[in-house]
């Protein structure tokens, strides 16, 4: 029996949220240069966004760039900003065709022009598709966006705030939380990634590197999540 044939199709996750790590060890281990480990997860991404939208998945958040990524050294920083540009060029025709619209969630001020100029284009170009919303994560602060949030709150003087005003300022307003958090390469922990909006969602680590991650894994990652039973606190 194949993976796939495991899904119920009727009790898919809505939105999928993915720490993508691992790319530098995965590099590493073959003795080449981190930036050609962000290069095969390129790769990776291309599979899991047409996997999702062939699933009829409706939403896919992708952590692509954090804002403790800074901290890292230029070129890598710069090699990923161009690695972002071009992905956005190569896949704009991919995107359309497989009816996928681009949202990006994030403080994208700071990124540089070019990476800029190719998001706002595709961003508009895809904005009448409607089949997979791709949400990629950039220059992103789940801490950030939360006191980003309670700023344009103040500013409106309230005197009390319900949690839908909250999640109303928040930049993913409008979307339903993530059913499934995964985050691959071994880690556990979060990262400061949707802190918020992950209040429920179900957790699924797994030790596989990002570049390594297919579609085999993504069926595995959702049948787990069909497995568990969720009760958002009840009984
Ligand atoms: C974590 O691996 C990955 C990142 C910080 C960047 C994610 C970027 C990509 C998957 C590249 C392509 C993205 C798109 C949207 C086209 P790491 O470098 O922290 O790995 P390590 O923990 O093994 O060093």
């Amino acid at each position: 029996m194949l993976i796939i044939e495991k899904i119920d199709h009727s009790q898919l996750p809505k939105h999928i949220a993915v720490i993508m790590d691992g790319n530098g060890r995965w590099a590493k281990k073959r003795g080449l240069p981190r930036i050609l480990g962000h290069r095969a997860g390129e790769k990776a991404v291309r599979n899991i966004v047409e996997t999702c939208a062939k699933l009829k998945i409706k939403i896919l958040t992708l952590y692509a760039f954090s804002t403790e990524n800074w901290a890292r050294p230029k070129t890598e920083i710069n090699s990923l900003m161009v690695l972002l540009k071009t992905y956005l060029r190569k896949e704009l025709k991919n995107l359309l065709k497989n009816n996928i619209r681009l949202n990006v969630i994030g403080n994208i001020s700071k990124l540089p022009q070019g990476t800029k100029t190719e998001l706002d284009k595709v961003i508009k170009k895809t904005s009448r598709n409607s089949g997979l919303l791709l949400n990629l994560a950039l220059n992103y602060g789940g801490r950030q966006e939360i006191v980003r949030a309670v700023n344009f709150l103040l500013r409106k003087k309230l005197k009390e705030i319900k949690e839908k005003d909250l999640s109303d300022n928040l930049y993913t307003e409008g979307i339903p939380d993530p059913d499934l958090f995964i985050r691959t390469s071994g880690e556990k922990r979060l990262s400061n990634f949707l802190l918020w909006q992950l209040a429920y969602s179900e957790l699924y680590f797994t030790e596989v590197l990002w570049p390594d991650f297919n579609e085999n894994d993504l069926y595995s990652a959702i049948i787990e999540y069909q497995r568990r039973n969720r009760r958002f606190g009840g009984i």
